[in-house]
């Protein structure tokens, strides 16, 4: 049947403000379904309260749809157990608490970590940061022009044997690329290797089963997929989450607790220390259902469709280089292009008077620039509320802009 755009578009009070900009900027962040605000809203007037403390019904009433909200993370993710899921304040949090724990718990000087080039600053810091604390080595997977990662790279790496865990993105937030995680997770586990995937991009564009995939670790925000800011989540399979010791320390995370020590509650509760985000919680359950009340076939075949008249658009447009993937069936949720003669940052600045909102940048992925050859890129981001006219129109804003910055 397909989706309908309009009917899509009413439901997101973001469009409907006078004179709102053309969105095109959610792969840093989307707006959000009306579902999604009164869910909080009415949660938040109505029926808040601390979640697992109380034992009056209000509080077991909202530490009952705290939980439902894990359930229905699970299920979206596909995960076999619910007590795989953490909930965090983001991916960012996600991926520093495979690093600090797991990371921590298990690697020792001369151990690798495999990255490939296309990943966020997330996915890299805090192996940085283990790699100057511990000693541990980071071994880089490449890609080649069209950002697809090379294979030879990942076998080579795992052969040195010393590689205990590969950190790979879902879907980049630069080139819109999806590598092959099946295939990387099974040679990775081949090699006795773990697979931790930031899936920050990939959760809102793409179906997930983490059953399917058997990745070890996966991380998303909730403000990608429609949902709050505020929350994320770390998915772990259940061994793995046993094994880890405590990221923060505090209320909630603990069994018991005397002056000259404390144990640890069972996961997950053990790394979600402090009052989780409640309000958020309820959102993300919001969006995650919204989600799928629209189905990825028409998700999936709407959103090709705005990758098929950016690629068309951008291409058209003289000076215009875009980076990666130059088919549109290659790429998801994004493209990112540069300008030949024009600097990305006076490039978003024109456009952004023109009532376009895109982000220039390194977009948090230097490395992935700095292989690219570049300092900077625009990106243009969908999501399921844009359509292929708001993406044309932009032709002619670049065209300008260009007449001007280049002149
Ligand atoms: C691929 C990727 N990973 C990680 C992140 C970090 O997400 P957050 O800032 O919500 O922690 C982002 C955000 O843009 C992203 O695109």
């Amino acid at each position: 049947m397909g989706l309908d755009s309009a009917a899509i578009r009413r439901q997101f009070p973001f469009l409907h403000g006078h004179g709102q900009p053309v969105y095109l900027d959610s792969a840093a962040s989307a707006q959000k379904p009306e579902s999604v605000l009164q869910a909080m809203d009415t949660f938040a007037r109505h029926r808040y309260a601390n979640v697992h403390r109380g034992l009056y019904p209000l509080s077991e009433e909202a530490t009952d749809l705290f939980e439902q909200s894990r359930e229905t993370v699970r299920a979206f993710l596909d995960a076999r157990h619910r007590d795989e899921i953490v909930f965090t304040k983001s991916t960012t949090e996600a991926l520093n608490l495979v690093a600090r724990s797991w990371g921590y718990a298990t690697l020792k000087k001369g151990d690798a970590v495999a990255l490939t080039v296309l990943e966020h600053h997330s996915a890299i810091v805090p192996w940085l940061q283990l790699k100057e604390e511990r000693g541990i080595e980071l071994v880089w997977i490449d890609i080649d022009d069209q950002g697809r990662l090379k294979p030879g790279d990942l076998t080579r790496a795992l052969q040195k044997g010393n590689v205990k865990l590969v950190s790979v993105t879902g879907l980049s937030n630069v080139l819109g690329v999806r590598p092959a995680l099946k295939e990387i997770i099974t040679e990775a586990h081949r090699a006795g290797a773990l697979v931790c995937i930031d899936a920050a991009q990939l959760v809102g564009h793409h179906a997930i089963s983490v059953r399917e995939l058997d990745c070890d670790f996966l991380a998303f925000s909730g403000h990608k997929p429609y949902g709050p800011t505020g929350i994320g989540v770390l998915y772990a399979k259940r061994e793995l989450l046993r094994g880890m010791p405590p990221f923060l320390g505090g209320g909630m995370m603990i069994r018991e607790v005397h002056r000259d020590g404390f144990t640890p509650a069972d996961a997950p509760q053990k790394f979600e220390a402090g009052t989780p985000p409640i309000v958020e919680a309820v959102g993300l359950k919001a969006a995650l259902e919204w989600i799928n009340t629209v189905g990825w076939s028409d998700i999936e075949a709407h959103e090709a469709k705005l990758m098929h008249a950016a690629h068309e658009t951008l291409s058209n447009i003289p000076g215009v280089r875009i980076l990666g993937p130059q088919k549109p069936a290659e790429a998801s949720g994004c493209v990112s292009f540069v300008v030949e003669g024009v600097h990305p940052h006076d490039m978003a600045d024109l456009l952004g008077q023109a009532c376009f909102c895109l982000r220039a940048g390194h977009h948090c992925a230097q490395p992935l620039h700095e292989r690219l050859g570049v300092s900077a890129s625009i990106r243009l981001s969908v999501a399921l509320y844009n359509t292929e006219e708001e993406i044309r129109s932009l032709g002619p804003a670049i065209t300008r802009a260009v007449k001007v910055l280049a002149a």
